[in-house]
């Protein structure tokens, strides 16, 4: 039987060309064999004879909406029957087009097994690989990481690092390929081993503090936690040396919390937290400027919220604004887009902004916290409200931002940007309407955060709120025209 040999492990473009030849031929799925690259033929009978066609034109098959989506993952399963597989089902569509809706064929359960697998594994690569620090011979810092896939991921996920990681240069290592970012372009070598990545470096420590103060005992179960971080992973993940000590410890820690509710994050994470922070602080006490300020966030490694979020989205305004807003932290939309209040919070924000008659060029708008902090749920990242070491954590910039731009009146938007310029927790209702003078004598006021109004699904209750947070905004106005005084 004639064999069609594959350079790659998991190039769609590469099998769809092979595979349109091979259809215009009119060989059936079961006159050939397909082997991937490091495949030995050698109990093929004729030694896996190459197959010979003549190119052809991208008009050759047609396939109903949803196949090319399951190819392209099910193509990078390690299964050495994917090619096959596909080629069969590729073959059996030109005659049935409703063959994926048939859920009990073997061949589209298959297909979908393989396709789901893949899928998973991406996801874990997204999750668990950590990058540690290293320092090349001419002093620049770079980052590494050790990941073991189960399929042939690399290619398909190495453009989400890229886009995250964008202003470093990376390189992720896997026994089969490495692939290496530069800043604007991936690129793949050889395969390598766990000892080419270094052991350890300080961002371990940070992770390691992360997670036992993220580590919920009340929720353990070992299950679950394996499933939400498999076994085949720890050995990468810094924090996961934690977890023995961890559930051993976990239903003393359930008995303590529920005698001791906890209302602040643990102290020895708050003290790593400082710690660190104060050595980050020393490099960053250079900063002299709000361009600066700018510039020098993107290499914050305050908290761990950095590894995740695209960038650090830093505030917006004319330096020279006498208002300065803080909302919570970047939302989907602004992560990406790199600049606050831009998603639906923002048009909430900007709607009640123009109907109070503030122009909101004229104001400063920034976050408490600056990286976005997410759960992944399948395509979609979901909110996660920053902690409070987090928002202890982010101070610093939000500090250098009130310092640089001096503005008269700070204006927290909802409990998270209270947290962060009062310096503890309280309630909008305790503040509402209250303007207080801080410290350094700027006025401060706390309204509600723009999201809660779209949170509110009854229209009258919507209504009534919006007026308020109007109400709010009048008064603000009248400070920025120089009307209000504090009592
Ligand atoms: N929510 C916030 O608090 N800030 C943003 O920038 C966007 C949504």
């Amino acid at each position: 039987m004639p064999t069609v040999w594959l350079d790659d492990h998991a190039s769609f473009g590469e099998w769809r060309d092979k595979a349109r030849q091979l259809l215009l031929a009119g060989y059936p799925p079961d006159t050939i064999h397909w082997l991937g690259p490091g495949a030995t033929a050698g109990l093929l009978e004729d030694g896996g004879r190459q197959l010979y066609l003549p190119p052809v034109g991208a008009t050759a098959a047609t396939v109903p909406p949803g196949y090319i989506d399951l190819a392209e993952a099910a193509i990078c399963h390690a299964d050495g029957e994917r090619f096959a597989l596909l080629y069969r089902l590729l073959w059996r569509l030109q005659e049935d087009r409703g063959l994926l809706g048939a859920r009990s064929d073997p061949d589209v359960q298959r297909l979908e097994r393989m396709a789901a697998a893949v899928r998973r594994d991406a996801h874990k690569m997204k999750a668990f690989v950590r990058f540690k620090s290293v320092v090349d011979p001419t002093g620049r810092e770079r980052f590494a990481a050790w990941f073991e896939p189960e399929h042939h991921i690399l290619e398909r996920v190495a453009p989400f690092f890229a886009r995250r990681f964008t202003g470093m240069n990376w390189a992720i290592v896997t026994p089969s390929r490495t692939v290496f970012w530069d800043g604007s372009d991936l690129t793949y070598g050889p395969g390598g081993q766990r000892s080419d990545v270094p052991a350890d470096d300080a961002l371990e420590d940070t992770w390691r503090t992360y997670f036992s103060s993220i580590f919920n005992p009340a929720r353990l179960k070992v299950q679950a936690m394996k499933s939400e971080m498999p076994v085949r992973y720890w050995r990468n993940l810094p924090e996961a040396r934690l977890i023995p000590t961890l559930i051993e410890s976990a239903s003393r820690k359930v008995r303590e919390m529920i005698h001791h509710p906890a209302t602040e994050p643990p102290v020895r994470h708050q003290r790593q937290v400082r710690r660190q922070a104060e050595a980050t602080a020393e490099a960053e006490s250079e900063i002299t400027s709000l361009a600066a300020a700018r510039a020098a966030i993107q290499g914050c490694r305050r908290c761990p919220l950095f590894e995740f979020a695209t960038q650090a989205v830093f505030g917006e305004g004319p330096k020279s604004a006498e208002v300065m807003f803080v909302g919570e932290q970047p939302g989907d939309q602004e992560d990406l887009a790199g600049k606050p209040f831009v998603g639906p919070a923002g048009k909430v924000f900007d709607a009640a902004l123009e109907k109070s008659g503030i122009d909101r060029r004229r104001t400063y708008v920034t976050n408490a916290v600056k990286h976005f902090k997410f759960v992944p749920r399948g395509k979609r990242r979901l909110h996660q409200k920053p902690n409070g070491g987090e928002i202890a954590a982010c101070r610093f910039w939000l500090d250098l931002e009130r310092e640089f731009v001096k503005p008269k009146l700070v204006v927290a938007l909802g409990a998270t940007a209270v947290q962060s310029l009062l310096g503890r927790a309280a309630t909008i209702s305790s503040l509402r309407g209250k303007p207080l003078e801080l410290d350094d004598g700027t006025l401060f006021l706390a309204t509600i955060h723009p999201s809660y109004l779209l949170r509110i699904r009854e229209r009258e209750g919507r209504m009534r709120e919006e007026r308020a947070f109007e109400a709010d905004l009048a008064v603000i106005r009248e400070i920025m025209d120089g009307g209000y005084r504090v009592a």
